[in-house]
């Protein structure tokens, strides 16, 4: 047996070992060499076994509180390099607040939105009042209660999108005798339905405007959409006159397109106005003529009229005491123009090129 190690010396070379490590790699080759398998306490703890009894009782509690000790001393050094590494990579990460930050890209309302916001303005400034309606729409409120009847040919220049739903399932109102019932459904092919249910539900004075999205069964292309935004207006009360609408809507455009605009009326026919007038704008080119207003000179619009009697009728106001007008325009239209625009799919593609120019 060769002679036992003075145990100072173990101790005093294993703490220098350690001061030195500076790195847990380090640390990890310390422990190995001092408690590995093969390492300097374990062969000495392997001896033990071939001591007498006498250096076993010496030795053995030593040996183990020498190894005690070194195991808490590398768990110590292992935790403060640790935390120093730590510290380091967070010195090394440390925030350089004076560094330009990275620009992050604010949108804008689509031009659309724009568009409707400015329209909707106009006419709040009026004194009208926002509302709105359902775009799944009954047969009724889109073309019956608007004079529209089944087989009209005012249907087929709105054809559109039918489905199929329970009375239930839809905004109407109940049905005399509760049954749930299916009823056609369709799309709305105008805002113009929004015009009777406010009818029904508000007696005049009524000064109203409906912005929203209206379906049709269109082939789409530069000027048409399946899917596109009108806004409707309509005003009820006693002697209200062709004159009303001719002031009001002329205000509109010249608060729209700027005080120089000209409007002109030309007769017109839809069944929920009589008499019914489409509106023109002066055109852009001061009516020297271009490719827009193909040489004429002027833009068309919108459609409007004074409120059919019949239609106030079916909402139960009396057309002897009371009369109004209506209106609706298409908000890509007015975009297009207002704007130049020459192809109505430009809105709906989404192209930031064309989007940030708004
Ligand atoms: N609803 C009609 C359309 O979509 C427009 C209109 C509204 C005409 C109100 C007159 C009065 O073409």
């Amino acid at each position: 047996m060769s002679s036992l190690p003075d145990l100072e010396t173990l101790r005093s070379e294993f703490q220098s070992q350690l001061e030195k490590t500076k790195t847990l790699e380090a640390l990890e080759a310390v422990k190995v060499a001092w408690l590995g398998r093969k390492g300097h306490l374990t062969t000495l703890l392997k001896q033990l076994p071939g001591m007498t009894l006498e250096e076993r009782k010496n030795y053995g509690p030593l040996y183990n509180s020498l190894k005690a000790a070194f195991e808490t001393s590398l768990t110590d050094a292992e935790r403060a390099l640790k935390k120093s590494e730590r510290s380091r990579t967070l010195e090394q990460d440390l925030l350089d607040t004076t560094l330009p930050g990275t620009p992050y890209p604010l949108g804008h309302l689509h031009p659309l939105d724009q568009v409707m916001g400015e329209l909707v303005g106009i006419f709040r400034s009026l004194g009208f009042v926002t509302t709105d309606g359902p775009e799944i729409e009954s047969e009724y409120y889109n073309f019956e209660a608007l004079n529209i009847p089944d087989n009209h040919p005012a249907r087929d220049m709105q054809d559109t999108f039918y489905l199929q739903m329970s009375r239930r399932q839809l905004p109407l109102p109940d049905l005399q005798d509760g049954q749930a019932r299916h009823e056609p459904v369709l799309l709305r092919t105008h805002t113009s339905p929004v015009q009777v249910r406010v009818m029904e539900k508000y007696p005049p004075p009524i000064a109203i405007i409906a912005p929203g999205r209206v379906y049709r069964h269109e082939a789409v292309d530069a000027s048409h959409s399946a899917v596109f935004h009108q806004i409707e207006g309509l005003l009820v009360d006693e002697g209200i006159s062709f004159a009303d609408l001719k002031g009001t809507l002329s205000h509109f455009a010249q608060a729209f397109f700027g005080p120089s605009t000209k409007t002109r009326f030309l007769p017109t026919f839809f069944p929920f106005t009589e008499p019914s007038a489409q509106m023109d704008v002066s055109c852009f080119c001061g009516g020297t003529g271009c490719r827009v207003c193909k040489n004429t000179g002027w833009l068309e619009l919108l459609g409007s009229g004074m409120v059919n009697p019949y239609v106030l009728h079916g909402v139960k106001i009396d057309p002897e005491k009371y009369s109004g007008f209506a209106f609706g325009m298409g908000v890509e239209r007015l975009a297009m123009l207002k704007y130049s625009v020459d192809d109505m799919r430009l809105f709906y593609e989404n192209d930031l090129r064309f989007l940030r120019q708004f």
